[in-house]
């Protein structure tokens, strides 16, 4: 099977790919305590410029929205001007990037928040999981406060402000974390949405409040720099839902005409949906899909137009020149999972591309 299907250009709403491989979001743990990002974040992403489009790791909109320790935001000046240094990189070597905004709501410890910012959920319902913790290592999840009215509206103006941010950042677009448990899925979820108001009760309520962040962010910066990603039925972060091909059905009804530039849609956590073949009939726009797959079974996915382009997240971990070892139908290296989260350098920056492997 050929790679070339992979390595064609493409447009999505404004975003310019030069080829269809996308590097996944993936939360790494290298930024600071304050939360802004470090030069190796910079050299990290430079390193995978080639990527058709890099998905940077989520990243929070709001002090609120900080749930796990070294994560990235962008609601400070100091943020915003580091991002900067990273996305200059990026497109000094002719790459795209947008990050993913990714607010962890009820998935938090206070140890890695700053003093006086909140933890809030759709409903005052703890999530029933653990996170790690640099100064108490695995720690219990805050019980959340059930966010008000001004809440909401408050929360989807920090995204609105976030999307600003990135665009002053020098980033491409913001895609929406929608999925693994975080606050867009907890307000989609039946256990830790107990509201009942427009936000809660039925699927198209429960989608409400993903619609009006993507709308608040497609009004600040232009729908063609917006794009959402989702996984039907992910449980992950103590999520319960008794019918996920109901609410899936209900996001994608939600996102008829806003006109984002993308889905991100990951392979359902259901055998019952088939998240990709639904996604190419029900939405409307440029289609990325992840979750497990190698370069022959991405090249496929795009060759025979079931989706535009293939995202990889654990292949661009030790693989830093992905796009040109699928091009030369090179062996993919493997990574270390000890030195996922670690802070520094090593297992990091420090996976060698082909050629400097050479040299
Ligand atoms: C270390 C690590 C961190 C991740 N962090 C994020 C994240 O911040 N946001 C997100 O949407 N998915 C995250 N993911 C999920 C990946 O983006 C991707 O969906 C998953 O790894 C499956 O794709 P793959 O088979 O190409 O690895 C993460 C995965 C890994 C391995």
């Amino acid at each position: 099977m050929t790679t070339a299907s992979l390595l064609k250009a493409a447009e999505f709403g404004a975003l310019r790919l030069r080829n269809r491989i996308v590097m996944a979001p993936m939360t790494r743990s290298r930024a600071d305590a304050a939360a802004v990002p470090t030069s190796e974040m910079v050299d990290y992403y430079a390193q995978r410029a080639s990527a058709g489009l890099i998905v940077a790791e989520g990243t929070s909109p709001s002090a609120d929205g900080l749930g796990y320790c070294r994560t990235p935001a962008i609601y400070s000046a100091e943020q915003i001007a580091a991002w900067r240094q990273v996305t200059d990189a990026v497109h000094a070597r002719g790459g795209q990037i947008v990050v993913q905004l990714m607010h962890c709501g009820r998935v938090a410890s206070r140890h890695n928040k700053p003093a006086g910012s909140r933890t809030l959920g759709p409903s005052a319902v703890p999530a029933q999981t653990e996170l790690f913790t640099d100064v108490a290592g695995m720690a219990p999840t805050e019980a959340p406060e059930a966010m008000s009215r001004e809440d909401i509206a408050r929360t989807i103006a920090d995204y609105r402000q976030a999307a600003l941010n990135a665009r002053a950042a020098g980033f491409d677009g913001v895609e929406l974390h929608c999925t693994s448990g975080y606050l867009p899925m907890q307000f989609m979820s039946e256990n830790a949405n107990q509201r009942d108001d427009e936000y809660g009760g039925s699927a198209d309520n429960r989608v409400r409040f993903a619609r009006e962040v993507l709308l608040a962010m497609s009004e600040a910066i232009g729908a063609e720099r917006v794009g959402i990603r989702f996984c039907p039925a992910n449980r992950f972060n103590d999520i319960a839902d008794s019918d996920p091909a109901a609410t899936y059905s209900a996001l994608l009804r939600s996102l008829r005409g806003l006109n984002l530039a993308y889905l991100h849609i990951m392979r359902a956590h259901s055998s019952r949906i088939d998240a990709f073949s639904q996604a190419r009939a029900e939405f409307d726009g440029a289609l990325i899909v992840n979750d497990g797959f190698e370069p022959d079974s991405a090249a496929d996915m795009v060759a025979s137009g079931q989706a535009d382009a293939v995202s990889f997240a654990r292949h661009y971990i030790a693989n830093p020149d992905l796009v040109e070892r699928i091009a030369g139908g090179a062996t993919l290296a493997e990574f270390d999972r000890k030195t996922l989260y670690s802070p520094g350098p090593q297992g990091y920056t420090d996976y060698p591309s082909l050629l400097e492997e050479m040299a």
